[in-house]
């Protein structure tokens, strides 16, 4: 049994069943490998989440034979997909020895359907969630959010995609089918240590292979043509700088599709993070291999052989979606210094303690800035933000990036930056969460609570009263 304690520390029980299926599987050694097998494995694909399958926090076996968590027994867990307009409803089961609460990253929901910390499922236990979807297409996902042990239960592999469509995007007619890959990337600890262990480190944990859809190395095939890749950095603290030998257009990221394609050379991503990329692989022979390489570790993480495929004639739309632009023309509202590993402006977060009130509609210009610690991929629940520019250490600027134009509830924010973003809370009133996604930043304190509210004097008034508690 993996065990986790309140701080991430590990500890193994019942005679260490993660390292007993170690040893019968052997995957073990694949895992230690400095660099990928002669034959990669096969790159699985989640399956949907049955109509009215309950999603289960449960052990799970990675394809290595390593012990874990995950979601229904997968790693990923199954996808949701979804329409703009759709109820959602599920019931949430937990399997595992431990409390969790499911957090929808990426869905504005209601404050206690948000899976925030202070919503825990006990052990034994399960919770309904129902809200209505009312965003615009674009790829999500769900994980655990229980204060303190969020960074061991993500790296032991609770994670899966929610997708939601809506017609804008259908019109696109992008690829789909074979042609569209959901891709988990993240790290993971090699076998060397003697475990698929979880060290928590608080600077942020990383490991020594990668791992895509809960495998290390895998390959898979594609036709030639247009592959759309849906991305996301489920790592716990790993930033991943992707290239390719095929060309890469980004034409999304948290918030949806952006307004019109972004060739790039190269793309970062922070843990939690997500882009949408069309990979153009008509100019590649069938039988050629392709990778989608990570240039920061040095991995070529996952290996793509390219098939015959039927001539198309799709090209890339030149324009992709409206995007409404916010507009605040003053200096900024509130300014963040997300410090070391674990405070932000000089404090550590606290469950019962409100931080700051929002009033509900109006559009607010934050700074986040970066101090020690970085890069500190900084996530708002609540809303989708509008990224800004802002400025390096040299006091040079910082551009928006091609992959933060549009919608974004993730930023990642590297030493001495600052990014500046425009955010409106305008669907719920609530209490929501800042924090650094780097999750072991985010066990250790650097997040805050806040409430939006219509009546801001009279939320502030209630934020102290609760202090006192
Ligand atoms: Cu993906 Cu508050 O988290
Ligand atoms: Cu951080």
């Amino acid at each position: 049994m993996v065990r986790i304690s309140r701080r991430g520390a590990l500890a193994l029980l019942g005679g260490g069943g993660v390292l007993a299926g170690l040893a019968a599987t052997g995957g073990a050694r694949a895992l230690a490998a400095a660099g990928p097998p002669e034959v990669r494995p096969p790159l699985p694909r989640a399956r949907l989440l049955d109509a009215d399958e309950p999603l289960r926090a449960g052990r799970a076996v990675f394809s290595g034979g390593q012990e874990g968590f995950g979601y229904n027994g997968g790693i990923p867990g199954p996808t949701i997909r979804l329409r703009n307009g759709d109820a959602f409803a599920r019931r949430v089961e937990n399997l595992m020895d431990q409390p969790t609460t499911v957090h929808w990253h990426g869905l504005v929901a209601p404050q206690d359907m948000d899976g925030q910390p202070h919503d825990e499922i006990a052990a034994g236990s399960g919770r309904d969630y129902a809200f209505p979807i009312r965003q615009r297409a674009g790829l999500n996902w769900y994980h655990p959010h229980p204060h303190g042990t969020t960074a061991a239960q993500a790296w032991y592999g609770l994670a899966g995609f929610f997708v939601i469509e809506d017609e804008e995007e259908a019109a696109l007619g992008l690829p789909s089918g074979d042609q569209e890959l959901f891709l988990v990337i993240r790290d993971a600890q090699s076998a060397a240590g003697g475990m698929f262990g979880y060290v928590a480190d608080i600077a942020g944990t990383e490991g020594e292979v990668p791992m895509v859809n809960g495998v290390a190395w895998p390959r898979t095939t594609l036709a030639r043509g247009f592959a759309r890749l849906r991305i996301l950095n489920g790592a716990n603290a790993r930033v991943f700088r992707l290239r390719s030998q095929a060309a890469l257009t980004v034409i999304g990221n948290d918030g949806g599709l952006i307004d019109t394609p972004q060739p790039v050379d190269e793309i970062e991503m922070a843990p939690g993070e997500r882009v949408d990329v069309l990979m153009d692989l008509r100019g590649f022979e069938p039988g050629a291999t392709v990778g989608l390489n990570c240039n920061a570790a040095g991995w070529p993480m996952l290996e793509i052989e390219v098939t015959e495929g039927p001539e198309t004639g799709w090209e890339i739309p030149g324009h992709l979606s409206e995007i409404e632009t916010l507009v605040h023309s003053g200096e900024p509202d509130r300014t963040f210094v997300f410090q070391e590993n674990e405070r932000i402006n000089g404090e550590v977060y606290e469950m019962n303690r409100i931080d700051f009130i929002v009033p509900f509609g109006a559009v607010e210009r934050w700074r986040f800035a970066s101090a020690r610690g970085a890069p500190h991929p900084i996530h708002v629940h609540g809303a989708h933000f509008q990224v800004l520019e802002g400025t390096v250490p040299n006091g040079g600027v910082r551009a928006v990036r091609p992959w933060e134009r549009g919608w974004k509830d993730t930023v990642n924010v590297r030493t001495h930056e600052t990014v500046d973003v425009l955010v409106r809370f305008d669907v719920y009133e609530g209490r929501y969460l800042l924090h650094c996604h780097k999750l072991e930043h985010e066990d250790h304190g650097m997040m805050m609570n806040f409430v939006v509210s219509r009546n801001p004097d009279e939320a502030r008034k209630r934020a102290e009263l609760e202090r006192l508690y």
